[in-house]
């Protein structure tokens, strides 16, 4: 693959801002890919009506289509005519949070093409609140499919950087729009039970959600997100830097004095270290690249800064990573949902 890649730099007092998201619509319209920032992370946006542009964007990140995406829109019109059964909670979740990192699973109409759902019978769907995102919709005038702006298996891109790295050659436009706000995925939450059910945590969290609508439930593992599973096959990566992640689970005291001394042998066998700490620990890490990852008690830091984190290791080339757990309640449930995903579920307690 070897397109010629328009990259543009943007920002909202742009002078040229109105020509640039009209010229993204245009060639979203048209059956092009265009990656551009949204608050959670970057997207790679296709026409969702549109079978041969998303066959692009999987081409492009180099995965199988397996995986239903999100249709994006920028309307409640448009959502009236892919979807059924709009019932009295969803309608409150999108009064409250649309636009916003929130993704809603639907019954869908026959209107949305199998190959957005992988022949599911339901539809997931997302408004989404950056504004170069919303408007790029709005001027394409069609429901867009957007993936995360990655080569598969890689952390998603929160950066113009890490798309323009990922992406440059593969799609026609990148609009570059700086940091991408909340640096995880939108929280997916499936409408279609009796109870509402979070298949993916994120920004918008269970209690947020439950003071809205009352009672939803964590989809099976989530809640207890350090549990090995049981089933070898259940191992899988994601987000995942090249070096292996080790995660290290116990008292501070525990983890840094052992991450530091497998940090010694490690070095001893010639690898190059590299460490995931929060701020107040990153002096008594000792590794060839220890990078801190935040306060930890501003998850929404630590969630910010998580795949960026990820992404510099591999520039830096370590050979092994270890990292302290994020544990706890509402967003750490999302960070470290995706920490152990990046690790392979590799969880070392002390
Ligand atoms: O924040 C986001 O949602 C980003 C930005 C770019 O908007 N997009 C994103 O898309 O993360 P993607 O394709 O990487 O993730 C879509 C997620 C997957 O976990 C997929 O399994 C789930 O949504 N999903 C999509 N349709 C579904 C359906 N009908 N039922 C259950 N899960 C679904
Ligand atoms: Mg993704």
């Amino acid at each position: 693959m070897n397109k010629k890649t328009k990259i543009v730099v943007l920002t909202e007092n742009d002078p040229n801002y109105m020509q640039v998201i009209q010229e993204a619509g245009k060639i979203l319209r048209e059956g092009g890919l265009v990656a551009f920032p949204t608050e959670t992370v970057y997207g790679i946006g296709a026409n969702a009506l549109d079978e041969e542009a998303i066959k692009k964007i999987y081409l492009a990140k180099g995965r199988p289509s397996d995986n239903p995406l999100i249709m994006h829109i920028s309307d409640l019109n448009t959502l009236d005519k892919y979807v059924n059964d709009i019932n009295e909670k969803s309608k409150q979740l999108i009064a409250q949070f649309w636009p916003g990192p929130l993704t809603l699973i639907f019954h869908k109409k026959n209107s949305v093409p199998d190959i957005i759902t992988g022949g599911l019978e339901t539809v997931a769907v997302r408004m989404p609140k950056h504004p170069i995102a919303y408007d790029i919709i709005r001027s394409a005038g069609v429901p867009i499919a957007a993936p995360s702006a990655n080569i598969s298996g890689k952390p998603s891109p929160t950066r113009g950087r890490h798309v323009i790295e990922d992406l440059d050659g593969r799609v026609d436009m990148i609009i570059d729009g700086g940091k991408a706000t909340h640096g995880l995925e939108s929280t997916v939450l499936d409408m279609t039970g009796t109870i509402p059910s979070i298949l993916r945590p994120g920004s918008v969290t269970r209690s947020m959600i439950e003071s809205v609508i009352g009672e939803v439930s964590y989809d099976n593992h989530l809640e207890d997100v350090t549990q090995v599973p049981k089933s070898p096959g259940m191992k899988y990566k994601h987000y995942a830097p090249k070096a292996p992640i080790k995660i290290v689970v116990g008292s501070d005291d525990r983890v840094t004095d052992y991450i530091n001394s497998q940090s010694t042998i490690n070095q001893s066998q010639g690898l190059k270290v590299g460490i995931i700490s929060p701020i107040h620990r990153v002096d008594f890490m000792q590794g060839d690249v220890v990078l801190s990852i935040g306060s930890i008690d501003r998850p929404e830091e630590i969630a910010s800064n998580l795949f960026k984190i990820l992404r510099k290791f591999d520039e830096v080339n370590v050979d092994i990573i270890y990292s302290v757990d994020f544990q706890g309640e509402e967003l750490n449930i999302a960070i470290m949902n995706r920490l152990i995903k990046a690790a392979g579920h590799e969880i070392i307690t002390v």
